[in-house]
């Protein structure tokens, strides 16, 4: 079904549909991708080698011994907001890079994927403690909200040229263990940019002088990575039939994909595996792009447990022949500076997805997110996740027994006709091949 139908033509002139990339070798699938953002044969070579050099991670930590390499795969297959994408991946875990595309093709072939990224706002906040009057506090820090600013703004001109800058300033009173205190946000259109700097050079200029308003100790001045201000959302829809598995009507797949979510939804033990499985899709494209991760996992956690419990980053129902899945997260993530730029490998990775905007890169990485989790998912109320990827971890073992190329294969293939997938036995098949050669 998925070679005879039909080239979609998409706004952006390109199709991610690459039938059978998959069989190519290394070389000949960056190839291919010339089709899409050639790279030059200095960047190709880069990927397939060391793409970050010893003297570039010796300037980014401390103590460098070495560089640490990671698998780069590309889901191929998204089509998001009527546009093609091809979705870079720097991952270990097998399955993931194709059970991404899997799901892609899935809905480009049967329904229609869409993503909105609301804002680029990120927030940083000021702790003050010991403020005599926090009512009165909160006054004169309200009234003198322009002047901040205004003072902030000073403070990133070249973000105010780009159309950013700060945006708000706002006090919230905190109970804690040690008493009432006054946290101050700060509010900052951080346009393409993760914002950290910005938004803490602003913070630490506005600290001392909001502290002298309010006559209160300052403490913390730091960005907030729970950036709930400007959500991501993706959703698709994909006609049920075309989730026909097995014994299984694509109408009875539908419905026990509902049950499945519902089950994260109401349970912190199935919603952190759940979200595990959603982060599988969105990791992956962080590191490759120099993204902080850490930041983004925390975000999202955070804002899973919003209403008090920790509960699905995604949601799922059925409307008519339909199965509606959706995805709401916070995501602070950068297009320019930091290690986006620093790394090599990261610049490779962002001129190949073709991207310069940091809300169309969040909206990427909340459709394979929410395409992870759908994968995930199916796999789990069908055939089961150990059948689901036994191709793969076939081919995991094999490796690990020892064997490469040709003959990973087709021990893979062996161990899987078996359905018997140990190292033990990969090591018998392997010696048995050999010594037939
Ligand atoms: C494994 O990396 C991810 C899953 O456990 C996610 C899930 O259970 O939904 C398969």
């Amino acid at each position: 079904m998925a070679e005879s139908h039909p080239k979609q033509v998409t706004s952006s002139g390109k199709s991610s549909r690459f039938p059978g990339f998959y069989k190519l070798s290394v070389a000949e699938r960056l190839d291919k991708l010339d089709a899409w953002h050639p790279l030059t044969p200095e960047e190709k070579a880069r990927l397939r080698g060391q793409s970050l050099p010893l003297d570039k991670a010796d300037m980014m930590i401390e103590n460098v011994v070495g560089t640490f390499a990671m698998p780069l795969g590309v889901a191929v297959n998204f089509t998001i907001n009527g546009k093609d994408y091809l979705v870079p991946m720097a991952i270990e875990e097998t399955s993931i890079v194709a059970a991404a595309g899997n799901s892609a093709q899935l809905i480009r072939e049967n329904g229609n994927l869409t993503a909105k990224c609301e804002a680029t706002v990120m927030e940083g906040q000021i702790q003050l403690t010991d403020v005599p009057d926090i009512a009165k506090a909160i006054n004169v820090i309200n009234e003198a909200k322009a002047r901040l600013l205004g003072i902030a703004n000073e403070q990133d001109r070249m973000l105010v040229s780009l159309g950013g800058g700060a945006r708000d300033l706002y006090c919230r009173k905190l109970e804690t263990e040690g008493g009432p205190m006054l946290i101050i946000h700060l509010a900052v259109d951080v346009r393409d940019a993760m914002g950290a700097n910005a938004v803490n050079t602003m913070l630490e200029t506005l600290g001392p002088l909001i502290a002298d308003m309010a006559k209160g100790d300052l403490h913390l001045q730091i960005i907030t990575n729970l950036c709930d201000k400007s959500l991501t959302r993706a959703r698709f829809e994909i006609n049920v039939d075309c989730l026909k598995w097995s014994k299984f009507t694509g109408k009875q797949v539908a419905e026990r994909l509902v049950r499945a979510y519902q089950f994260a939804d109401a349970d912190p033990y199935r919603a952190t595996t759940h979200n595990k499985g959603v982060m599988n899709g969105i990791d992956g494209i962080l590191i490759a792009t120099g993204n902080d991760w850490r930041a983004v996992e925390a975000a999202c956690h955070a804002y899973a447990a919003r209403t008090g419990r920790y509960r699905s980053v995604t949601r799922y129902h059925i409307e008519g022949d339909k199965l509606i899945g959706e995805i709401e997260i916070p995501l602070a993530v950068g297009m320019v500076g930091g290690v986006t730029k620093l790394h090599p490998g990261a610049a490779i990775v962002l001129k190949m997805m073709g991207i310069s905007k940091r809300a169309e890169l969040c909206e990427v990485i909340a459709c394979a997110g929410l395409l992870q989790n759908l994968a995930a998912m199916r796999a789990l109320v069908t055939a089961g996740i150990q059948k689901g990827h036994m191709g793969l971890h076939a081919r995991n073992v094999a490796c690990f027994a020892g064997a490469d190329g040709e003959l990973a294969v087709e021990v893979a293939k062996r161990l899987e006709e078996e359905g018997k997938v140990t190292f033990d036995r990969a090591r018998q098949i392997i010696e048995q091949l050999r010594s037939k050669k």
